[in-house]
């Protein structure tokens, strides 16, 4: 007896080591666990943006273009319909300040009793460091019936990898004639 618990406790050892050997080898193929650190993971940044957006739907260089028209009048919501934009972001709310970055995406109206958009953007910034970074956000826009509207930033590139956070918006000016808006936008963001 004494004999053979320590050549069975080797047997149990040795299975063990060769079982995680096998986990190891099957997840260093498709899924690794790894350091934080070494991918200049540290320390989690809580920053603030502030900008205006311009959605220039007028003119002989519009910036938001509708793509798909609402497929009937009937709709008060304009359900359906579809505006691409390269729209710019300024520092100030003119648009000849300071450029730090562009909101490229689409707006749809998604809603058929009450007015609200899908946003779908990249806030591809081209000021200071950010400069090549961009902020991703995915929300729904009750537009001018709500003072301030929220959308989630749902992730990033660059500096924002790992970015998480929400964005407020609101109106700074909207022309009822022609479409053209300039919003305000505040983010907070957490980001490396
Ligand atoms: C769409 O608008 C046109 C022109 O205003 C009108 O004649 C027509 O009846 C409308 N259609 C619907 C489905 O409301
Ligand atoms: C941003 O980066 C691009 C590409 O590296 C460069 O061409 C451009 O001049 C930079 N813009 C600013 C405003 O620094």
């Amino acid at each position: 007896m004494a004999r053979i618990l320590p050549a069975l406790a080797s047997q149990i050892i040795l299975f063990f080591l060769f079982s995680a050997t096998l986990v190891y080898g099957e997840e260093k193929g498709f899924a690794t666990p790894l350091d934080r650190k070494q991918h200049k993971l540290r320390k989690e940044k809580l920053s603030h943006f502030h900008f205006f957006f311009h959605d220039i739907q007028s003119g002989r260089n519009p910036t938001s273009i509708p793509v798909v028209p609402p497929p009937s009048n009937s709709s008060k919501t304009a359900f359906g319909v579809v505006f691409i934009f390269d729209n710019p972001l300024t520092l100030g709310p003119k648009l000849s300040s300071k450029t730090v970055g562009k909101a490229q995406g689409l707006f749809s109206s998604a809603s058929q009793e009450e007015f609200a958009l899908l946003m779908v953007m990249n806030f591809a910034f081209i000021e200071g460091k950010y400069n090549g970074s961009s902020l991703s956000i995915l929300g729904r826009n009750p537009g001018a019936t709500s003072k301030v509207r929220e959308f989630p930033v749902v992730g990033g590139s660059g500096l924002f990898r790992f970015a998480r956070g929400y964005a407020l918006a609101t109106t700074h000016d909207l022309n009822m004639k022609t479409g053209d808006a300039i919003i305000e936008y505040n983010l907070y963001v957490f980001h490396y």
